[in-house]
């Protein structure tokens, strides 16, 4: 992209400025001003443009009603509400401060050049930037490899990475125009409502520069948890998964024939270990074409998939947008009746070649062609395939050279208004994620869609997961998962994982192992590589490898309960599960940058091992008390120590203060790590599962009372609770007596002890923890 000059046109003057419904209207002498207030925190800024966005990333059209002033000063014009104010000066400039008076954000006036806008604001000496969904990049997107070098640049364009991508690789294959800054005055977000290419970058400023659009943004104040509310109030809440979404995935391409996947599913039963679902990549396909199955191949697959789901696995298969096209073949040639597929400005069918040789595209912006495309997964879901992978759908097609995408001359309905491949190519992915899910809302609304999209954009949340394609196979791209993932969920997407061990080639025993132990604890829990890997599942490398992802894997399940309630929170508030250190106390400037350990809800630190051959790491561990999962031993938080981690364990902390829920067959154990002061908590969501029936939140609060402690559940919602009993595990502290709901209990340990459903118990207990 050309940068654009310093004669390109600004504001200018404003001539006029008037206050407007929940804002302000101003007019410059070359550019018109809209500032709305959404909610209190929440602002929608607009420079007028001929032709709006369409509203692929946005949900929350009507909003409540919020109270602003409107007033002039000297030079300039104040906009506020009960928590932010809009300062606009007489040439454009937009600055933002909290009501007493933090210093938030400092916009420059914006630039237009032809189609282009340059958007600038000045960044703080420490302000740090997260966001722009998925990146290989540092956590903090304003790291420079060198101070006096020029800032990195980060492209806002939906890339295929062609089978292999390493730190610094850039774009990747979903990306979303929204950063978060964090500095000593506060933190704000803000999301531009454009899917144009666009360049961003920061150092001094934060430069966002679009090819073409409109310049509509939002900009929210508050805490970064306060953020991802408003961000998902505004483009949707992450949907909430089938449960068995949370245990292990296992894929590879090259899992050719039904006789090959029943041996693989067949390893898992045989070694111990748990599954939940087998990918099943294009060797599937009938010639590699999108809705068919190879009938040599799979000749009964819905009786494998019954098969299969006997045994608790599920049947996920890969689509691939491009519609090969061939003559004769209902697919293509219904595309072609009903004008699905995109075309260029003369016309003519847009063709590019992917897997199954030349394809046609449907275009997406178009509501007819996602209708159509809808209807074609009832084929799948016929055959008992339980979930979906939408791959290739940045779209990605294969070139020799050039962009390997759609010419962005290809046209695009948008939704009826028109436009092209420049405006449409970042939504494609999105549009894709919301036809699938309505064919499997409509298909079998009794259950819950599961969609991952490799590519995807603003709102992706609200249909589909996702996973970060084709990583390299060493341990930087091992550690690059973690800021990866981080900024993934810090912009709205929360269901995130990488292909563990990585894509192409063949990872160490150690790397691999390593690699497993990590993303047991992230969203997505799946193994995947590319066709030239050797078989990659958990007894490919013998002992003790085997056994230490055994361990982990049987961790894994045991937390699915705590996985679920996170889910729930998601849904409820868009908070990712996978959470940066800060988050937890964003005060401590020391955790801005921590890229090497992440929190999974704000109960568990999870520091992983990123390097071969390490037996131990340093830790920066957030404020507060924090227990060792493995033995328990209590340490005092904001510091930095060396913790072990020979090969079968990595340093895991849970915060004093939580109530972990984890389960065991029909046992739900409520680990307990008490605080010195105050009191503890932990939620427990449960549902059928699945589907839209009855849910309930069990709370469980431990307070002290005058004599012990006192545990009470409270509950919400209609749904049976699902165990038949409760083992309440205390750590930290000895059991002497205890009384379930009045009735006094001799039958325990000095740990635990078992009962069923209470809605108080009454613990007298001698604390281990030491006040410091
Ligand atoms: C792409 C995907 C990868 C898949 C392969 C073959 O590279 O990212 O996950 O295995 O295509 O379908």
């Amino acid at each position: 992209m050309s940068n654009i000059s310093k004669t390109s046109q600004s504001p200018e003057k404003c001539l006029k400025a008037e206050s407007s419904f929940q804002g302000g209207y101003f007019q410059f002498k070359q550019l018109e001003l809209e500032i709305k207030f959404l909610a209190a925190d929440l602002v929608q800024i607009d420079w007028k443009y001929p032709v709006p966005p369409v509203p692929y990333g946005i949900i929350a059209q009507d909003w409540p009603m919020v109270e602003t002033t409107f007033e002039q000063r000297q030079n300039e014009w104040i906009i506020s509400s009960s928590k932010l104010k809009v300062l606009v000066s007489q040439e454009g400039s937009i600055t933002f401060y909290t009501t007493d008076g933090q210093l938030l954000r400092e916009e420059l006036p914006p630039q237009r050049q032809g189609q282009q806008w340059l958007h600038q604001a000045k960044l703080q000496l420490e302000e740090h930037i997260y966001g722009l969904g998925e990146r290989a990049a540092p956590l903090n997107l304003r790291t420079s490899p060198n101070t006096d070098e020029p800032p990195r640049s980060y492209q806002m364009w939906n890339y295929d990475m062609g089978g292999r991508y390493g730190p610094g690789a850039d774009p990747l294959y979903l990306c979303i125009p929204l950063y978060l800054g964090l500095h000593a005055q506060g933190s704000y977000l803000i999301f531009y409502e454009n899917p144009y290419r666009a360049t961003f970058s920061f150092k001094d400023v934060a430069r966002a520069e679009f090819e073409g659009g409109a310049l509509r943004y939002y900009v929210a104040s508050g805490e970064p948890a306060q953020l991802l509310k408003r961000y998902t109030e505004l483009t949707g809440r992450p949907v909430l998964p089938p449960y068995w979404a949370f245990g292990y995935h296992q894929s590879r391409w090259g899992y050719e024939t039904e006789e090959v996947i029943r041996s693989v599913a067949q390893g898992f039963i045989t070694h111990n270990l748990p599954l939940s679902a087998i990918h099943l990549d294009i060797d599937c396909q009938n010639g590699f074409r999108a809705f068919t199955i190879d009938p040599d191949r799979f000749p009964k697959l819905a009786n494998f998939s019954q098969e299969l789901k006997e045994r608790g696995v599920r049947l996920v298969t890969i689509i691939n947008p491009g519609v090969k096209a061939e003559r004769n073949r209902k697919l293509f040639e219904e595309g072609i009746a009903q004008d699905i597929f995109c075309k260029g400005e003369d016309g003519k069918l847009i063709l590019a070649p992917v897997w199954p040789g030349m394809c046609a595209f449907p275009d997406f912006t178009n509501p007819q062609a996602r209708h159509w495309w809808s209807r074609q997964y009832e084929y799948l879901l016929d055959l008992g395939i339980a979930g979906f992978w939408h791959d290739m759908n940045e779209p990605g097609v294969f070139t020799l050279w050039g962009d390997a995408t759609l010419p962005t001359v290809t046209q695009h309905a948008m939704e009826g208004r028109g436009g092209d491949h420049r405006e449409a190519h970042n939504v494609y992915g999105l549009l894709q994620a919301q036809a699938g899910y309505e064919a499997l809302r409509n298909y079998q609304p009794e259950l819950r869609p599961f969609i991952v999209s490799r590519a995807g954009w603003a709102g992706l949340q609200r249909y589909a997961w996702t996973w970060t394609g084709d990583i390299d196979i060493t341990w930087q791209a091992l550690a690059q998962t973690i800021p990866t993932v981080l900024n993934m969920g810090l912009s709205g997407i929360p269901y995130t994982g990488p292909d563990i061990g990585g894509f192409k080639g063949d990872p160490t025993a150690e790397l691999y192992l390593r690699w497993f132990q990590m993303a047991s604890f992230l969203p997505f829990c799946r193994t995947h590589s590319a066709n030239n890997a050797k078989p990659r599942t958990p007894w490919s490398y013998g002992e003790p490898t085997l056994s230490i992802v055994r361990k982990f894997l049987k961790l894994r399940y045991s937390l699915l309960p705590y996985f679920y309630t996170l889910a729930w929170e998601a849904n409820q508030t868009g908070y990712p599960l996978i959470r940066p250190l800060f988050w937890l106390d964003n005060e401590d400037r020391r955790l801005w940058d921590v890229e090497d350990s992440f929190l999974v809800g704000n109960a568990l630190m999870v520091c992983p091992i990123l390097k071969p051959e390490k037996r131990s790491r340093r830790v920066l561990v957030p404020k507060g008390h924090w227990y060792h999962f493995w033995d328990d031993q209590v340490l005092e938080g904001k510091c930095e120590i060396e913790l072990d981690a020979p090969l079968e364990q990595i340093p895991l902390l849970v915060r004093a203060g939580s109530i972990l829920p984890m389960e065991t067959g029909q046992r739900l154990i409520l680990h307990i790590y008490p605080l010195i002061e105050g009191y503890s908590q932990g939620y427990l969501y449960s549902d059928a599962k699945d589907g839209y029936g009855d849910w309930r939140l069990d709370t469980f609060t431990l307070a002290r009372e005058e004599e012990g402690l006192e545990l009470i559940r409270s509950e919400q919602g209609n749904y049976d609770f699902p165990y038949s009993e409760i083992e309440l595990y205390l750590h930290g502290m000895k059991l002497q007596q205890v009384w379930v709901d009045g009735e006094e209990i001799t039958d325990f340990s000095p740990e635990k002890l078992v009962c069923c459903l209470f809605n108080k118990v009454r613990l007298i207990v001698e604390l281990m923890i030491v006040d410091s």
